[in-house]
């Protein structure tokens, strides 16, 4: 008789099932290169020295545990955006944002609804909590506020889509986001995720604040990674409505938010210069990349965001976008294939410097007539 095998520890139904965040790539593969990131839409200008001073500054009080309310920062952004200061909650990123809504509101068998090419995070978050993920179709790689209705029933509990979208750059305009809204029953929360916000200026376009302010079940999202250039310090906050904040504060870690990350993001947030910068650097070059990869036979989707996605013929013509990824990569250019957005002939690359938005297009000139 063989002994009984000895019980192991079992994880939960439907974790395996996940695909863990693919986040972009930061290694070339040519070892004899200096690789330039292009990959996971960061600000190419760096961040602001206000930011980088006070980051600094606050090495010399590591020993201490950040304010868990976050108070100075709370109320520089209920200032800044002319918010009511008790309806934010501040998260490590805007991504942990997504995965304390779905901790609050999911049970299992209940559902999100997104757009079948919306940000893999709030998916991951929904799945983690044995939710079930709908993806409604974006025909035109657009958000559509028909489709995602279509999908919405009584066991949804939340709606994500972000405006503008990543990895596409769209938009939704003001009225859209609103007829979504309207047409959601009250107990479905719409979560507005606005990490692109800021690089938006496309007519009819609204960062969602307005619209939140006077509903009880709108949560907008945003983050220091992006315009602000502080990706590595993960700071994200929420503004929602007063129960959605009071139910997350009581199950985030107390100490989410770093104490050098508090202290860059108030300054941050205080630069205007950097932000006008930062600003200026993507309406500048978005534009030309898009005009210069169109002129090379390349479909590019307008984007109203920081980074611009092309598509590339189907494989097996060899011209196709992993081999665009592997040519860029091979001369030190890190770009973002995302196959696993479901778009397989599409690369998304983010607006960098004046040179290194004219040496991807050179490389990829390269590319295209080799
Ligand atoms: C659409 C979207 N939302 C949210 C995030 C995450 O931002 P954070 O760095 O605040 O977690 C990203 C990051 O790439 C993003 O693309």
């Amino acid at each position: 008789m063989s002994a009984p095998s000895k019980p192991t520890p079992q994880v939960k139904p439907g974790i395996l099932d996940i695909h863990a965040y693919v986040p972009g790539k930061s290694k070339a593969t040519n070892p004899n290169v200096v690789p330039v990131k292009m990959s996971s839409n960061e600000n190419a200008l760096g961040c602001s020295p206000a930011a980088l001073a006070a980051f600094e500054a606050a090495g010399s009080r590591l020993n201490r545990y950040p304010d868990s309310t976050n108070a100075d920062l709370r109320a520089a952004i209920a200032g800044h955006f002319r918010l009511e200061p008790e309806r934010l909650v501040f998260g490590c990123g805007s991504d942990e944002i997504f995965a304390l809504l779905n901790q609050v509101y999911l049970q299992p068998g209940d559902n999100i609804v997104m757009g079948q090419y919306g940000f893999a995070a709030y998916a991951i978050g929904a799945k983690a909590c044995g939710g079930e993920v709908r993806y409604a179709d974006e025909p035109e790689l657009t958000t559509h506020v028909d489709n995602l209705l279509a999908l919405v029933d009584e066991r949804t509990r939340l709606v994500f889509f972000a405006n503008p979208s990543n990895p596409t750059g769209t938009v939704l305009s003001e009225a859209e986001v609103r007829r979504l809204h309207e047409g959601l029953p009250g107990n479905v929360i719409l979560v507005i995720d606005g990490a692109y916000c800021e690089f938006s200026s496309a007519p009819g376009f609204s960062d969602g604040l307005d619209l939140a302010r006077a509903a009880d079940n709108i949560v907008v999202t945003r983050t220091f990674s992006k315009l602000h250039g502080l990706a590595a310090l993960r700071v994200g906050w929420a503004y929602a409505p007063e129960p959605v904040v009071a139910a997350l504060d009581r199950i985030r870690l107390p100490f989410n938010v770093v104490l050098p990350g508090q202290d860059a993001a108030i300054a941050a947030l205080a630069d205007q210069d950097f932000q006008d910068r930062s600003l200026a650097l993507v309406a500048q070059w978005r534009p030309w990349l898009t005009q210069q990869l169109g002129g090379l036979g390349l479909e590019v989707t307008p984007s109203h965001a920081n980074f611009v996605l092309a598509r590339f013929p189907a494989a097996p013509d060899k011209h196709n976008a992993l081999a665009a990824e592997a040519w860029l990569a091979d001369r030190g250019w890190i770009v973002r294939g995302v196959k696993n957005y479901g778009l397989p002939d599409h690369v998304r690359i983010t607006i960098g410097l004046e040179e290194h938005n004219r040496a991807v297009v050179e490389a990829l000139q390269a590319f295209m007539a080799s």
